[in-house]
């Protein structure tokens, strides 16, 4: 039997995404497959529960903050939010960050600020008007406002009366219902003292014949301190008991999916599914952030997953493009340009979706497809100003055929004394675009890591 340690939580509300050929569920995916480009998954417009009194906001600027700002602006803040975006006073505040400003001053930069945007990734960022509603505001000295406006969006099947059943900024439940739980043993307990922390755990799952793994959900206990959570498949088992392991991951950890606030569940298509044969080693890792320095904060924060017995034609898995050719000087900068060449004994694979991942020094990342064609190239993934802390999955849906030439460009820049190479641990960098894809290549020497480490680079600049 799989490792399935307590009950499936019952997940109500909300379309799950969709990914693979089926787009026509997912609109703007199904418009980027004919346009080349890939686009982040999620941005969902989550719902948040109003405040209970008059907030001392102009209604139009309260709007904008309940619908894009309070799943984690919160009056408790979650994921990782260093304040509170609810009321007058909140906005009057001085800054967290720099104290000489106040909050709304941040506001009004961060909402414009297209390296590190308000709201985050992958939630979609705020239009024109609701910009300039923020701005007009802001630029009036940001007065107090007696308009009593509090009711303005609690959606929900009852009118507005019911609280949202799924945590704001959670995705909703999978068309399928989770018989897998990759949760911990026991909880971990941040410490009061600790602004941030990275804490992984193993689960191993043994099923006595072949299951495949259909989809993947987030499940989020303690939203106050989750900032996001990891999935990967590990080479050995990892230690079951939460244990603080850096931002990297573990040697020959490939990442299954991962999850941020705003961000989709993972469903495969309907003909592919990841293998589940003998005993499969599962990490997660969870960044904890405890930014107001809260006490006695435990989660309990894993993963939900839907398997199978009846076989999908084709098994999935997840390979990694870009390269481990990495050497940044110290104080210097480095822009890697890495091609791989689709081998004919790998065959025409689907690529499903991607997940562009470097570590903290990381600038940029871009994989593109050059089909062997000549047909117009493909983009797999782009992010063109890398932020470790708000990584993206980017549905694609492509075909790979052999001949192809995959291209990853990585750049970063080294503000440190020490030249910084390629490795799992945090102070390493990586160049991987962990991608998606059936069926599961398994000739010879093949290993998931393979076209990272055959690829071809030069310098770009
Ligand atoms: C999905 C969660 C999420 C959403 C939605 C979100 N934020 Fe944030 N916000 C964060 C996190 C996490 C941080 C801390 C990390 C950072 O500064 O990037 C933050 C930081 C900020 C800061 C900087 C505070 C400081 O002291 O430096 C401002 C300002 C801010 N957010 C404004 C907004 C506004 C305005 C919105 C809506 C228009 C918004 N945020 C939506 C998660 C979110």
């Amino acid at each position: 039997m799989p490792n399935t340690k307590g009950q499936p939580i019952l997940l109500r509300m909300r379309l799950a995404f969709f990914f693979g050929p089926v787009f026509a569920l997912f609109p703007f995916i199904a418009s980027c497959s004919t346009t080349n480009g890939a686009t982040p998954l999620g941005g969902s417009d989550d719902a948040s529960v109003a405040p209970t009194g008059p907030s001392g906001l102009p209604c139009n600027v309260e709007k904008v903050f309940v619908e894009h700002c309070q799943q984690c602006h919160s009056a408790a803040p979650k994921f990782g939010a260093p304040m509170p975006l609810v009321t007058h006073a909140d906005l009057i505040a001085a800054a967290k960050s720099d104290p000489t400003k106040s909050v709304y001053d941040l506001v009004s930069a961060r909402i414009k600020d297209d390296a590190k945007p308000m709201p985050q990734p992958p939630n979609a960022r705020l239009d024109a008007s609701q910009v300039s509603a923020v701005d007009a505001w802001v630029a009036a000295g940001a007065p107090e406002s007696s308009a009593g406006c509090t009711t303005t969006t609690t959606p929900s099947a009852d009118g507005g009366t019911t609280p949202p059943s799924v945590t704001p900024g959670t995705p909703g439940p999978l068309s399928c219902t989770p018989n897998l739980a990759i949760i911990p043993a026991g909880a971990w307990t941040m410490p009061k003292t600790t602004k941030d922390e990275y804490v992984c755990f193993g689960v191993d799952v043994t099923v006595p014949t072949k299951k495949q793994v259909i989809a993947f959900a987030p499940r989020i206990v303690n939203s106050t301190i989750v900032h996001h959570v990891l999935l990967y498949q590990t080479p050995l088992a990892v230690d079951p008991a939460h244990t603080p392991c850096g931002a990297g991951g573990g040697s020959g950890w490939r990442m299954m999916y991962a999850w941020a606030p705003g961000g989709p569940n993972m469903t495969l298509p309907p003909e592919a599914g990841f293998p589940l044969e003998g005993t499969t080693h599962y990490a997660v890792q969870v960044h904890y952030s405890n930014i107001g320095g809260l006490d006695g904060q435990t989660d309990t924060s894993g993963f939900d997953a839907c398997t199978t017995d009846e076989l999908r034609a084709n098994d999935a898995d997840v390979l990694a493009f870009g390269t481990v050719n990495i050497n940044i000087p110290a104080r210097g900068t480095l822009d890697r340009t890495c091609d791989f060449k689709v081998p004919a004994a790998v065959g025409t694979v689907n690529l499903v979706a991607a997940f562009p991942h470097m570590h903290k020094l990381g600038t940029a990342i871009e994989t593109t497809q050059l089909p062997a064609d000549g047909s117009a190239p493909v983009s797999l993934g782009r992010q063109a100003q890398w932020d470790f802390n708000n990584q993206l999955w980017f549905g694609i849906g492509t075909t790979a055929k052999p001949g192809d030439t995959i291209r990853t460009r990585c750049a970063w820049a080294n503000p440190t004394d020490t030249a910084v190479r390629f490795g799992e641990k945090t102070e390493d960098e990586m160049c991987y675009s962990f991608t998606m894809y059936y069926p599961k290549i398994s000739v010879g020497a093949w290993n998931w890591q393979a076209p990272a480490f055959a690829s071809s680079c030069r310098n770009t600049q």
